[in-house]
């Protein structure tokens, strides 16, 4: 087992995803600046790791920083010893990812997210660690393309935080052509929701969220009045658009299996995968199945069509389960009732 370099460790996803490389046997630093995650969730990690592994503690190093700050970065590649191991790999989630904020914040956008990559890839080339699996989105698949949609489907983001991850996929295939040493998988998330199932960790969107499933959740817990289902007539099976919704602890495990692949793999050194279940799920659907599962109401009303979105999105997600040692193993009810016991569980988040 190795020591792994988790950029933004203490965000919704990486937070899941150290917990499961933790739990398989793997050492890990985090960077992490905090600027989209709470100072909480190491804690809660760390305790919820304990849980399963009294030694758990021994194999986690924290730094508090920016990836953009290449000194620092420096410094973690020729310090950070996890059991005299070095750092082999690196788990790349740093990055803003809101895609409205992005329309209106481009300079941000762009800044953070490849600035930080292009100085996370310098360093760790002068360390000669060249292993990385990259947090790309399903954001990247225009509109022309029919769904489901292969890693073949046309590219071309309609949204700035879509084009910063695009043009971070461009950089990572040119490392690799550039050097057969570099070993890259760029991982395409499809819609991400629910919590371990503890409830110790989850999903904690700063102000007033954006996304289906933390806005269900805090309707369902008096936050918020109602929630506003965009769009009634798409042309879909019920009118309300289609998603591919996808159990963290499933992407979690997929990035185990992902640095497992990194290794054993000696045909492709860039590999780009689609992370779903590959079915298609409906607001409707996932609002009732909400509502049946955890046995609460949720208010809503139909209103407008939000700009930007798409009928239906599902990924055709047959590469990775070929080429990974995965599958998504947890369905909509799971999704529904681990996210409603994060929420119940930590009302106001971490
Ligand atoms: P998140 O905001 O919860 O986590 C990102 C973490 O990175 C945060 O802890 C933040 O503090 C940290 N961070 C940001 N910029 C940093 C910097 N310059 N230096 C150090 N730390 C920094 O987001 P998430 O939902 O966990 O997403 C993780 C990754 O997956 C992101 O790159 C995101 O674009 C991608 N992704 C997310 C989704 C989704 O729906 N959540 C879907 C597709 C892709
Ligand atoms: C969006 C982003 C995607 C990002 C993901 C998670 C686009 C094109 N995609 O996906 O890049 O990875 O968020 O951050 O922007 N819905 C409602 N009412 C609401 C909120 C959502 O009806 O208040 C509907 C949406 O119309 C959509 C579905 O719920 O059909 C899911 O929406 P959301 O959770 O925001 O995710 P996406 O838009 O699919």
């Amino acid at each position: 087992m190795s020591h792994i370099l988790v950029t933004g460790g203490t965000g919704y996803i990486g937070s899941h995803t150290c917990l499961q490389m933790l739990l398989s046997g793997f050492e890990i630093s985090i960077i992490d600046s905090y600027v989209n995650s709470s100072t909480k969730v190491l804690d809660s990690l760390i305790k919820l790791g304990k849980e399963y592994n009294k030694d758990f503690l021994e194999k986690i190093n924290f730094f508090k920083g920016d990836i953009r700050d290449e000194l620092l970065l420096d410094s973690i590649f020729k310090k950070s010893r996890i059991n005299s191991k070095p750092i082999s790999s690196v788990i790349h989630f740093a990055g803003f990812k809101a895609v409205g904020e992005s329309f209106n914040y481009p300079l941000k956008y762009w800044q953070n997210n490849l600035n930080g990559s292009i100085s996370l890839f310098k360093v760790m080339n002068q360390n000669n660690c060249r292993n990385i699996i990259f947090s790309s989105s399903a954001t990247v698949y225009c509109q022309t393309n029919s769904f489901p949609v292969s890693e073949e489907g046309i590219v071309a983001a309609s949204n700035p935080y879509g084009q910063t991850k695009l043009a971070i996929e461009k950089l990572l295939r040119d490392l690799t052509n550039s050097d057969e040493r570099w070993r890259i998988i760029a991982l395409r998330y499809f819609n991400p929701v629910g919590a371990h199932p503890s409830g110790t960790i989850g999903e904690d969107p700063v102000g007033i969220p954006n996304n289906l499933f933390p806005i269900i959740c805090q309707v369902a817990s008096g936050r918020i009045d109602r929630l506003k289902v965009f769009g009634k007539n798409w042309p879909t099976k019920d009118g309300t658009c289609l998603r591919d919704y996808i159990h963290v602890m499933d992407l979690a495990e997929a990035h185990k299996a992902s640095i497992e692949l990194l290794f054993d793999n000696t045909q492709d050194n860039f590999l780009v995968l689609n992370i779903g279940n590959g079915i298609g799920i409906s607001v409707l659907e996932a609002i009732n199945k909400f509502q049946e599962i955890n046995k609460c109401n949720i208010s809503y009303s139909f209103v407008e069509r939000r700009n930007g979105d798409l009928p239906i999105i599902i990924a055709d997600n047959k590469k990775a389960l070929s080429l990974l040692n995965w599958k998504p193993n947890r369905d909509l009810n799971q999704m529904c009732s681990d996210a409603w016991n994060w929420q119940k569980k930590n009302p106001n988040g971490y």
